[in-house]
């Protein structure tokens, strides 16, 4: 068994038995409003930042360091840091950031990291709920609606619960010490099995 696996399983273990192993992230659905046209509900686009959704930085542009190392995820939306619009009038453009030592990443993963930062859909395959919690033990991302368990360290994959298929990813770089997209969203946002 890997060092993984076995994580895996001591995560899938500990919340049988306590129900709730996890930190718990703010549920931020409630915080999406319907699509409106225009810049703010486009995808992230090249060059885009990210902006904080909540807390006492919310609607400022996140910096490698603002992002605790080994985890939790944070929650952000786009922001195009030329003209300052944040792109929240979709929620499909909820992003997770994490920070983790690359050594830790698969290849693939590392190529679309930054710094260490990684960057994915914060929106569920499964029905759609906000990827909210965060297993902090296994450093594992977990959505509360119907367990689904997605490893960030390997581009999001799924390795538990009802989720379809992994959470899309972001390419990343670094500018002004802010992680930026370098490349739109891996596949298409959202639940469903495609
Ligand atoms: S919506 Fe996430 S597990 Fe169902």
């Amino acid at each position: 068994m890997t060092e993984r696996d076995d994580s895996c399983r001591r995560f899938a273990e500990r919340r049988a038995i306590l129900g709730a192993g996890v930190a718990l992230v703010p549920f931020l659905a409630g915080a999406a409003r319907a699509d409106e046209p225009g810049p703010a509900s486009l995808p992230p686009q090249p060059g885009d930042q990210f902006a904080f959704l909540t807390g006492e930085k919310k609607g400022q542009i996140v910096k490698a360091e603002d992002i605790p190392l080994g985890g939790p995820q944070v929650q952000v939306y786009p922001i195009d840091p030329k003209s300052g619009v944040v792109r929240d009038g979709s929620r499909l453009n909820l992003v997770l950031l994490a920070r983790f030592d690359p050594a830790t990443f698969d290849d693939a993963t590392r190529a679309r990291s930054a710094d260490g930062v990684v960057a994915y859909s914060g929106v569920c395959t499964h029905q759609g709920c906000a990827v909210n919690m965060w297993a902090s033990e296994a450093g594992l991302l977990f959505c509360s609606c119907h367990g689904s368990i997605y490893d960030p360290k390997h581009g999001a994959e799924v390795i538990g619960g009802p989720a379809p298929r992994a959470l899309p990813s972001l390419g990343l770089k670094v500018a002004n010490g802010a992680p930026t997209v370098a490349e739109g969203f891996s596949g298409r946002v959202g639940p469903g099995q495609h």
